[in-house]
């Protein structure tokens, strides 16, 4: 059954969404620790060369994508190629990858809620810091307060998504991005200032290429993927619902360099404070958990109000990061159970809610009494995030490129992103060229390494 389609009301309000969506977790929490592990600005470079070169091209074929077929992604390919069944297994995954990150991504997004709770009651100034990665370890692993915590920040987001495209997504998403910047500023300045702060800021200036290997060429690419939230139906999924003016390339530049200065921002306020606090850069995703309280806690001592205020402002940033971006997974099986289930918006928030919230609920205790279930040798939790992010995310990619670059016609494509020509594109032959070979081959070449070296 086909109902009207919401659109976004302007240019601002599509990249809001789209960096809302691209902005999160995998900014915070998941490029830090990828610099710390791939020997600093060296893989910066790399990452800042795999987002111009392959990911904004993906990008670009993403929302061109969703704009044609005014569908969600898991009818999008289908739609545009009626008569076959052969892209029904893109749009399965496309239902199938959000809900499976949503997952998982809500249980960090319960530990950061947590983590914000703990520093509005001003409980890291009041630590000794060498409690504070016990004080992780111990929550992580209980029962009850992460189960908690991630079922509220799912709830909180569901909400946002109950509410609507425009009077939630696209309302939410104008208040937390430019709060969002703000917020990470002010935690560079602060974090560049702590004592010992210079080697992190040397650490992430200076390129060592002699730590490049290619495993970590492929963990760029990854990593530049998951936090432009492709090959996860989101974008499609956003693209539907901008307008026919649009000028796609633009919106979509405008989106990857939100995204890449964010990561950037994220990366300077983080890794100052990491070697403040003589914490090993390559300590995983635990990072901003352990490293950036055990700041506020040893500065506490001296200055309480500003490290209180200061972990507030942190933590606030991780949550609505994280909100945003999980809000767009969520958008993606809402939008499916709306138009073809027929079912009203807020029941399928709910539904979502109630699946997405139970397969949480595994991945959460896998840090704890279910941490001896594992599955070659991975538990739950990292089984749905390698599964997410290491193959399905790169099949769905993968595909779209294929369909949009060797499917579509060139005409079409070139109608598409040009607004039927009235948008003067002097750069398309570049671009379609990206999506058709570049982009494929890229993917394939991270999957390959990701299971041979
Ligand atoms: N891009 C988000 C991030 O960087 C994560 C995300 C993944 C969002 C998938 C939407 C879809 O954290």
């Amino acid at each position: 059954m086909e109902q009207k389609r919401e659109r976004f009301g302007s240019r601002m309000a599509v990249i809001y969404a789209m960096a809302g969506s691209a902005i999160g977790l995998g900014n915070i929490w998941r490029f830090p620790y990828m610099v710390g592990e791939h020997g600093g600005a060296a893989f910066i470079l790399v990452y800042i060369l795999a987002t111009l070169v392959v990911s904004l091209p993906i990008f670009i074929a993403e929302v061109a994508l969703g704009r044609r077929s005014r569908t969600g992604a898991d009818g999008a390919m289908s739609k545009l190629r009626p008569g076959t069944r052969r892209w029904n297994f893109a749009g399965a995954l496309a239902i199938f990858i959000p809900l499976l990150i949503s997952s998982y991504y809500s249980v960090i997004g319960g530990w950061s809620l947590e983590y914000l709770g703990k520093s509005i009651t001003g409980a890291f100034v009041s630590t000794d810091p060498e409690n504070i990665p016990g004080i992780f370890d111990a929550f992580i692993s209980s029962v009850w307060g992460p189960l908690l915590a991630h079922l509220l920040f799912l709830a909180a987001c569901a909400a946002v998504v109950a509410l609507g495209v425009k009077a939630g997504i696209e309302k939410f998403s104008k208040l937390c991005i430019p709060v969002l910047f703000v917020l990470i500023v002010a935690m560079c300045i602060y974090s560049v200032t702590l004592p010992g702060a210079s080697v992190g800021v040397k650490y992430l200036l200076t390129p060592d290429f002699s730590q490049l290997t290619p495993r970590s060429l492929a963990f760029a690419l990854g990593q530049s993927f998951f936090s432009l939230s492709l090959g996860m139906g989101a974008i499609v999924t956003y693209g539907s619902y901008v307008s026919g003016k649009e000028n796609i390339v633009v919106s979509s530049a405008g989106t990857s360099i939100s995204d890449l200065l964010f990561a950037l921002l994220a990366g300077m306020a983080i890794m100052p404070a990491v070697f403040a606090a003589g914490i090993e850069p390559g300590a995983g995703p635990g990072l901003i958990f352990q490293s950036v309280p055990y700041i506020f806690s040893s500065m506490g001592a001296a200055s309480p109000v500003i490290s209180a205020v200061f972990a507030v402002v942190f933590f606030l940033a991780v949550v609505m990061a994280a909100m945003t971006s999980c809000i767009s997974l969520l958008e993606v099986g809402v939008s499916w159970l709306q138009e073809k289930k027929g079912l009203a918006r807020w029941k399928g928030c709910l539904l979502l809610f109630v699946l997405c919230g139970a397969v949480g609920v595994l991945c959460s205790l896998s840090f704890g009494p279910l941490s001896s279930f594992k599955v070659a040798g991975m538990g739950i939790f990292d089984l749905c995030d390698w599964t997410a992010s290491n193959i399905l995310l790169l099949i769905l990619a993968f595909l779209t490129t294929v369909f949009v670059g060797h499917v579509l016609s060139r005409d079409e494509v070139r109608d598409e992103i040009t607004n039927h020509g009235t948008a003067n594109l002097r750069i398309f032959p570049l671009i379609y060229f990206l999506i058709k070979w570049v982009a494929p081959l890229f993917i394939l070449l991270i999957f390959i390494t990701n299971f041979i070296l």
